[in-house]
């Protein structure tokens, strides 16, 4: 019944499980020999995605566990998306969790603590996954996402320019974007943040290539990239700063574009185009404290200058640092 109420509002169902003989809040767990029914019994159900945490299992357990819990799946025939808990309680890093083995595994795995409704949380989350850039990014793909943990625009913790970030870096993250707010209450502009169809369209990018942070300046404003379908690319700036909006000025080729390059830029969140920045051409934006400009980027046809110029090729990504 409760599944059937969900889907008639057009959203998915997920339930909360745990590896072990309780769940983190005390609550009976799926133990190794009861993984098999519990699938079973979620399908049954019409569950659309599974979470299972690890409190009250043992690393061996885990090992087998996690594995057992994504075959058992399976074997039900129904659509689960299987998020599982597996890396955080190894330490989210090689060469206690093996990433090449959890993309088999899981949809999604959340790698490190859990979000509080708090800036400081997202900033601890940001810090840590592009900390660890290098194992994390190349682990992400169509089908197997790192989960840096839900969205909380919405609720008490972040303020509007904080709000716009989370959203945007989440969405360069090519993370899973998992609302945890109250929706009967929601205000419009967290909910236009939520709703913004670009930014989801990024988010979502066929190619599900997780992005990176390319530039830290000692101005602490940061620059992050992802590459994107048919040589698109979407480039957030973010600002760290606690005074006043700051005036950043850079070029396409500084954050290593291809050279003679062309494109038409939209603003993710204001939807203000710029059509023909050149690669060398300088621009500046203007990033309020704890906020984003974000920018949605794809290569115009170039014109002609009496000899034919080649077009930018196809899937071509700009180089990553
Ligand atoms: C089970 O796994 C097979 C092989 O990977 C896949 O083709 C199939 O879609 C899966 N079924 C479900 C219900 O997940
Ligand atoms: C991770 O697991 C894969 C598949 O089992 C294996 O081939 C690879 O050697 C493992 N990587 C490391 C670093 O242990």
């Amino acid at each position: 019944a409760l599944a059937d109420y969900v889907h008639a509002r057009g959203l998915k169902l997920g339930i909360y499980g745990d590896l072990g003989t309780l769940t983190c809040g005390g609550y009976p767990g799926t133990t190794l020999d009861r993984v098999e029914q519990d699938a079973q019994t979620f399908a049954e159900w019409g569950v659309d995605m599974l979470k299972l945490d690890g409190c009250y299992s043992s690393a061996e357990e885990q090992a087998k566990g996690y594995p057992a819990m994504a075959r058992a799946l399976n074997a039900t025939g129904h659509p689960i998306v299987y998020s599982c808990s597996w890396p955080a309680y190894q330490g989210g890093l090689p060469p206690k969790v093996n990433y090449t083995v959890l993309a088999e595994v899981c949809n999604l795995w959340r790698n490190y603590d859990d979000i509080q409704d708090s800036w400081d949380s997202v900033l601890s989350i940001l810090d840590w996954f592009f900390a660890n850039q290098d194992v994390l990014q190349p682990a992400a793909g169509p089908g197997h996402w790192n989960d840096p943990d839900m969205l909380i625009i919405g609720n008490f913790g972040l303020s509007y320019e904080q709000s716009r970030s989370q959203m945007a870096l989440w969405t360069v993250m090519a993370a899973p974007l998992l609302m945890s707010t109250d929706l009967r209450t929601i205000s419009p502009s967290a909910k236009e943040i939520l709703q913004n169809r670009l930014m989801i369209r990024i988010n979502q990018d066929p190619l599900g290539i997780q992005g990176r942070r390319i530039v830290k300046e000692k101005s602490h404003i940061e620059v992050f990239l992802r590459p994107l379908s048919q040589a698109a690319s979407a480039l957030v700036f973010f600002s760290r700063r606690t005074d006043m909006p700051f005036l950043y000025t850079t070029s396409l080729a500084k954050l290593h574009f291809p050279e003679d390059a062309v494109y038409e830029v939209q603003d993710v969140f204001s939807g203000k185009i710029i059509s023909g920045l050149k690669t060398g051409d300088s621009f500046s934006v203007v990033i309020n404290p704890s906020g984003v400009v974000m920018w949605y980027l794809h290569p115009m046809a170039q014109p002609w200058h009496g000899v034919r110029q080649q077009g930018p090729s196809k899937g071509f990504h700009p180089v990553l640092l």
